[in-house]
């Protein structure tokens, strides 16, 4: 392992003013997004929309840092037959790969979750290394209710997160560790600090147990936020503050960078958040956007699938991942 090289692409990954773009739904996710659109979900749409995103000039080589992709996508190629994996490349951006199989139910744990894809991980590894990734995703899914998350789901969760971890860096490829702590629900923001907290430390505690180099990982957290079903919702600042104070408790210095997910917020309050964490600084790692939906939602309407909107798509594109990059500047105006 070059740790040196690990740490210079995941400082470049949280690089002031860009961010990573989560592209990496899989079928089953992509499918939801376009049924919202009215678009078939047929492997060539799947092409030509990400093909749109990895085309759009502004984006790509001004605002976004990495673009973390799905298995189907990193082996295809565009229409004119360049591989996709090349187009982000050539703008600058460096390409990703979730390797994470999804999830299924954990036993003994009703209502849990256990995310899978570890078997034969480090050959997979080996090829995306191959084909251009030079970092990873895995996502790790814990939810608030009653009675839980129990400690075992926490534990295994991250018990996989750093197995995942240490197989990526053997393999040189920088890790993004999600352990996603979900906003659905009707919890406040005390009750999502308090299991985040809970979770991070598990997570830091596997990953050294584990040798794996912090120096050489990018964190994916959810921030410190209310339940979307919480009838007492957190303000910005509040939101702001109170992710600062628990990643501050949480997350060690050597971490290059922490990129956060976007977890079902608004676009706006995705960006809003972000921006107001950075009034909060100086911060000691890199803090910016690995957003999915935040990111997506706009150009996903303004394309809906007719190769008329491609324009407008990449605009709509561009334009949130500018509002993005200067919220992680906390240069952003509302
Ligand atoms: P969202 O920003 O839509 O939450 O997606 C980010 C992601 O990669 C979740 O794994």
């Amino acid at each position: 392992m070059n740790l040196t090289e690990l740490n210079k692409i995941a400082t470049a990954m949280v690089a002031p003013g860009k961010g990573i773009l989560a592209a990496d739904e899989s079928s089953g996710t992509i499918k939801k997004r376009f049924d919202a659109i009215g678009v078939e979900s047929t492997e060539s749409n799947r092409r030509d929309y990400r093909e749109m995103l990895f085309r759009s000039k502004e984006a790509m080589s001004q605002y976004i840092s990495g673009v973390i992709l799905y298995d189907e996508t990193i082996w295809q190629a565009a229409a004119d037959g360049t591989p996709l994996v090349k187009l982000i490349e050539s703008s600058g951006a460096i390409p990703g790969i979730k390797v994470d199989e999804g999830t299924q139910a954990l036993p003994m744990c009703p209502g849990e979750l256990v995310t899978v894809g570890l078997d034969k991980l480090a050959e997979r590894l080996k090829k995306y290394y191959e084909r251009g990734a030079r970092f990873a995703k895995w996502r790790a899914v814990i939810d608030i209710g009653s009675g839980i998350p129990s400690m075992t789901a926490i534990s295994v969760n991250a018990h996989a997160l750093a197995r995942y971890a240490a197989l990526c860096q053997a393999a040189q490829i920088v890790p993004i560790v999600e352990p996603e702590v979900l906003m659905d629900g009707d919890h406040d923001i005390d009750r999502c600090y308090e299991v985040t907290q809970r979770v991070l430390n598990k997570t830091f505690q596997e990953l050294r147990v584990q040798r794996v180099a912090l120096e050489g990982m990018v964190l994916k957290p959810n921030m410190a936020i209310s339940g979307k079903k919480c009838a007492k919702q957190a303000s910005v600042e509040e939101v702001a503050e109170k992710t600062i104070r628990l990643l501050k408790a949480c997350v060690p210095a050597a971490v290059p960078g922490i990129a956060f997910l976007s977890g079902g917020q608004s676009d706006e309050e995705a960006t809003a958040h972000l921006n107001a964490m950075h009034k909060l600084g100086p911060l000691p790692w890199g803090l910016t956007f690995s957003y999915g939906r935040a990111l997506q939602a706009a150009p996903q309407k303004a394309w809906s699938g007719k190769a008329e909107n491609v324009a407008a798509g990449q605009s709509a594109f561009s334009h949130r991942a500018r509002m993005n990059g200067l919220a992680s500047r906390g240069e952003w105006q509302s």
